[in-house]
């Protein structure tokens, strides 16, 4: 059993009202409401605990550095990466990837040499290869899904050649939920020499990572949906990359010895961790994860996977409505339209009902180019939201369709 009761008792924004009726925070895809623990924590460092890490000798620098460090430890336990050195900490998802493209990209991609991306990704795991290939003169290749919003995995061998130097793609879809068999990109990548990188931003949440029993190289992520403030992000890559790749960014807590003849740099994971790093975002990201850790995830994942079915099952039942994504390894993303509706009057509507969802182009235009829409209606679902929440959701949808009809 899983107590959704008590897990919204954590969550002190969600028993608020908006224009009188009781919150209904369908936008966890965008971002996740945070627990009072990680509040408290961000105050407690500001009230108490503030000084700048790495840097000097006192008391206050001394404590905040060994808490910024505990949050590495419990990044890198909770995706189980083999070190602490694999654990970089950046600003978000978007910041990770760019990192990868930029550095491991400077080094090792060549004029002529190829890149992988899947059509189903949010639009930060594919402009930063496409700036990488247009400073490279690389090329930019598209792994398809189908119409029900499975990605034809089967056509990545067909694309994949001696010139392919990375594959990026998602863990889970940020539109259609889709939650592609890793597994199988990984391997057929790997047999092909290629190096994949996995956009973990929506798949840590509904399913939780191993990296290692993956095997992906690089991994990403964002702390804000993952229950911990903005602004602070991993990336995890496997230490025998980090090590050849070039810094991103250079500047103080970088380097090792700086001189002007000759600037040495400093050992991983400090190598990318230019300048004063978001140290509270990381620290309270610690906290998220320590509450995580204090709930069995697994029920949690299957409290989400209910709720994906049951308001599945009923917006079906809603004439001239679509859902695009019926992958059976679905997280618990639900996208849609309702014929001759425009999204965002759908989203006006539900917002004065209390419901709150996100609507247009969800940072991923060419999924909307493939079913040839502008946008969509999306209701993400995290592990505190009920099946009251889903009847009230779901009505609104139908007062909305019935005044717009
Ligand atoms: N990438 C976030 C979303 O899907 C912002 O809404």
């Amino acid at each position: 059993m899983f107590d959704v009761d008590k897990i919204r008792g954590d969550f002190p924004i969600l028993s608020q009202k908006v224009y009188g009726k009781p919150l209904v925070y369908l936008d966890n895809g965008a971002t996740a409401q945070k627990p009072q623990v990680v509040i408290d924590k961000v105050n407690e460092m500001y009230l108490q605990k503030n000084a700048n890490i790495h840097r000097a000798a006192h008391f206050l620098s001394g404590q905040c550095t060994t808490e910024y460090e505990e949050a590495r430890a419990l990044v890198r336990h909770f995706i189980n990466a083999a070190s602490d050195k694999e654990i970089i900490f950046t600003s978000g998802a978007t910041a990770s990837i760019n990192l990868v493209a930029a550095s491991y990209g400077e080094s090792f991609v060549g004029e002529g040499d190829e890149i992988i991306v899947s059509e189903m990704e949010h639009h930060s795991n594919i402009v930063p290869w496409q700036l990488l290939c247009e400073r490279k003169n690389a090329v930019l290749k598209v792994l398809p899904f189908n119409d029900e919003g499975e990605l034809e995995i089967e056509k990545l061998s067909a694309l994949l050649t001696d010139r392919t130097r990375i594959v990026a793609v998602t863990q889970a879809s940020n539109v259609l939920g889709t939650m592609p068999s890793l597994k199988d990109i990984i391997r057929v990548s790997h047999d092909a020499g290629a190096l994949v990188l996995v956009d973990g931003c929506q798949g840590i949440v509904h399913a939780g990572v191993d990296v290692q029993a993956l095997d992906c190289d690089f991994y990403a992520f964002s702390g804000h949906k993952l229950y911990a403030p903005t602004g602070i992000g991993v990336l995890y890559a496997k230490e025998k990359l980090l090590e050849k790749m070039p810094p991103y960014m250079g500047g103080g807590d970088m380097v090792a010895r700086v001189s002007f003849k000759k600037t040495t740099y400093a050992e991983l994971p400090l190598k990318f961790e230019a300048g004063t790093s978001n140290y509270i975002g990381a620290i309270a990201l610690g906290a998220a994860v320590k509450y995580l850790n204090g709930i069995d995830m697994n029920a949690a994942h299957e409290h989400e996977h209910r709720l994906l079915k049951y308001t599945t099952d009923k917006l079906n039942a809603i004439n001239g409505l679509r859902i695009y994504g019926n992958s059976d390894s679905k997280c618990s993303i639900l996208s849609f339209n309702a014929e001759g509706v425009h999204p965002y009057d759908l989203g006006m509507i539900l917002d004065k009902t209390g419901v709150a969802i996100r609507t247009g182009t969800h940072c991923a235009e060419p999924v909307m180019a493939h079913y040839g829409v502008t946008g969509m209606a999306r209701a993400s679902f995290a592990f505190y939201n009920t099946f009251t929440e889903a009847d009230i959701f779901c009505n609104g949808v139908e007062l909305a369709l019935s005044m717009l009809k």
